[in-house]
């Protein structure tokens, strides 16, 4: 079967995404990574998008689809999977097509006026460098078993005390004493060498043509993303004099330094079983860990801890130690964890072992995990941490001075500017307490003090549909409830036919000026659309055509809500239709100025009399107000 990876979300090639789908199963995929309970046609799990502990997540393996109900994340298998692992379209689509064992096959790409410059630039892609990178990972792990050119990497391994089965789990390696290990196997297999350039497996020479190995005479430790592929590596020294300590991949396309965790894949178990992550500052470290029984561990590469690595933490774990090596990097490091995991739903500890030793030197010692544990133990709070640093600068001024409250003010502003006004209302209380306590101007004091919202928006993180959010619905907590042209669409979106009956209100209700660009615009139009191309507008449709995020989730809840309401009977979804078609006609003589009935009225009306008419003659009981605005 062929299938093309240049679907694009607008094209209204819907197709090529049902296709993947239909060989994929939503709960193949989220049953990965969370527990699912059955609940008949559906299933219920734990949403990985919000801190919750209650199974809020429903996934309908029929129409392929999930939905959560608290936070409004919704979609496909696609939308699961890109929210998931922090992919762009093609690369979930890629990624599902491959756990369905379906082949993607590269489709002539069509020049593209505007993006076709950038295009040009570039002419390697993720997958590209990725390959790259698997074949460097075999050929250092090849090396390091090397009788000779292996035989000095060996020794540190063992000298190290690295087990055999931590060089296997963590596929280390060793790059060779030479200009041209690596290059010569690209030679001889005939590889592109660009590829291995771009992800700085190679180096151009300064004069003349020609490209050398990045990596020489090194230990070498592969860096993994999330799904376990090769995405840049770290070469430690095996010569003493060799400078400088480690060389590292360089950033590219396939390898941001700051959303990537060393050791991550070989965690992921650890980390969900413990709902808990121990961060450490060093590759050894890790691998050190791992060996001695403690599995949840990563490190970070030689950076400070980034908003990126919050988010990407949060979504798997309740609580983050950072372990650090030295008590005044601990301090500062905690200063700084705490303002990048300031808005996310988990707990931040921090802590340091005895003597400044890191944890690869403290577990090779008798009684270093009893140690290392009790290290564990006494983690501290990065909020305490925090407090102490600001009643240590207040205390250096003089009870009610100017400056004093200045210094408070100070904080309070940072405290604003990182979102204190969008923290949960209780770990926002709790927070307001103990400045109060440390401030010794109490919670109300505090509380008048704070400035007004002044945050400049966070760039690209939305939680949900920002419209929806407002006031609560009955059972529901993902927003409002719904309008009745959103009722309306959700009718189509969940039963499609429904457009067979009603062809003449619809184009008039598909383009009610009150949609415009809001999601339930977009939806609107991606219904015309289909209708329009004479495809039913289904749901799958739907999200075959609609870019938007927030869109996206907003046609899932609108189905997945009138399916519910209706209980999946197709008399109750007329009988609901019919009524919000009532409703509307009633809403639209209320206000009226003048009297004068526009075309849109009419039909309307017209077509509540039909649907009145279609009741009297014996189908349905009487009529079910939807619950509606
Ligand atoms: P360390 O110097 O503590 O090294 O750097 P280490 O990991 O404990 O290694 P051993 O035990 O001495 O062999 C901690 C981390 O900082 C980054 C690496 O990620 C390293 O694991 N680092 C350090 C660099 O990226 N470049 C360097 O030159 C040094
Ligand atoms: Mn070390």
């Amino acid at each position: 079967m062929e299938y093309r990876t240049d679907v694009t979300r607008n094209s209204g090639q819907s197709n090529d995404r049902d296709r993947v789908l239909d060989a994929t199963d939503i709960v193949d995929v989220v049953g990965d990574h969370v527990a699912l309970r059955s609940k008949g046609r559906e299933f219920v799990c734990l949403c990985p998008f919000h801190d919750d502990r209650n199974p809020s997540m429903y996934v309908v393996p029929v129409k392929q689809i999930f939905h959560c109900f608290v936070c409004g994340a919704g979609g496909n298998a696609i939308d699961f999977v890109m929210r998931y692992h922090g992919m762009d379209f093609l690369e979930a689509l890629k990624f599902l097509a491959e756990k369905a064992g379906l082949e993607l096959t590269r489709r002539e790409r069509q020049p593209r006026s505007a993006a076709a410059g950038e295009q040009a630039a570039v002419d390697y892609s993720r997958d590209d460098l990725a390959a790259a990178n698997r074949v460097a990972a075999s050929f250092f792990a090849s090396i390091l078993k090397h009788p000779e050119h292996g035989a000095v990497a060996r020794d540190v391994v063992e000298r190290r005390g690295i087990s055999a089965d931590m060089v296997e789990a963590f596929g280390i390696g060793a790059a060779p004493a030479r200009w041209d290990g690596l290059i010569q196997t690209i030679r001889a297999r005939d590889l592109p060498e660009a590829h291995f350039l771009a992800a700085g497996l190679l180096k151009a020479r300064e004069q003349g043509d020609g490209a050398y190995d990045t990596f020489r005479n090194r230990l070498i430790f592969p860096i993994f993303d999330q799904l376990g592929r090769p995405v840049a590596f770290g070469g430690r020294i095996i010569d003493p004099e060799d400078t400088p300590k480690y060389v590292n991949s360089p950033e590219s396309i396939l390898f941001d330094k700051g959303s990537t965790l060393f050791g991550l894949p070989q965690a992921m178990a650890g980390i969900k079983q413990k709902r808990s992550v121990i961060v450490t500052e060093g590759y050894t470290d890790v691998i050190a860990c791992h060996q001695a029984g403690v599995t949840n561990v990563v490190a970070t590469l030689g950076t400070a801890l980034t908003d990126r690595h919050a988010r990407l933490l949060r979504r798997l774990c309740d609580e983050v130690i950072l372990l650090f090596d030295g008590d005044e990097a601990g301090q500062r490091a905690a200063d700084r964890a705490f303002e990048v995991f300031f808005l996310e739903p988990i707990d931040v500890r921090v802590t340091t072992l005895p003597d400044g030793q890191d944890p690869d030197e403290l577990l090779k010692q008798a009684g270093g995990r009893e140690a290392f544990d009790a290290a564990m133990e006494r983690a501290r709070d990065a909020v305490a941490f925090r407090l102490d640093r600001l009643e240590h600068s207040l205390s250096g001024h003089d009870y009610e001075s100017a400056s004093r409250v200045r210094a408070l003010e100070e904080e309070l502003a940072r405290l604003v500017e990182l979102g204190l006004h969008d923290l949960a209302p209780l770990r926002r209380q709790a927070l307001l307490r103990r400045l109060g306590r440390v401030s010794g101007l109490g919670e109300q004091a505090v509380l008048a003090a704070i400035p007004h919202r002044r945050r400049a928006p966070r760039g690209g993180e939305t939680s949900g549909p920002e419209d929806l959010d407002a006031g609560g619905s009955g059972g529901s907590s993902s927003g409002r409830a719904p309008t009745v042209l959103e009722h309306m669409l959700g009718c189509l979106l969940h039963d499609p036919t429904l457009i067979s009956e009603n062809r003449e209100v619809l184009d008039d209700i598909l383009t009610r000026g009150d949609y415009g660009s809001d999601p339930a615009g977009r939806v609107a139009a991606a219904v015309k659309k289909l209708v329009g191309l004479g495809t039913p507008p289904g749901l799958s449709e739907v999200l075959g055509v609609v870019e938007e995020p927030s869109a996206r989730e907003l046609a899932t809840r609108l189905a997945l809500h009138v399916a519910s309401i209706t209980d999946d009977d197709r008399e109750r979804l007329i009988r609901h239709w019919a009524s919000c078609v009532a409703r509307l006609a009633q809403e639209s003589g209320v206000g009226r100025q003048d009297g004068e009935v526009s075309a849109r009225d009419a039909l309307v009306a017209g077509l509540a009399r039909r649907q009145s008419a279609h009741r009297e003659r014996g189908t349905a009981n009487a009529p079910v107000l939807p619950r509606v605005r």
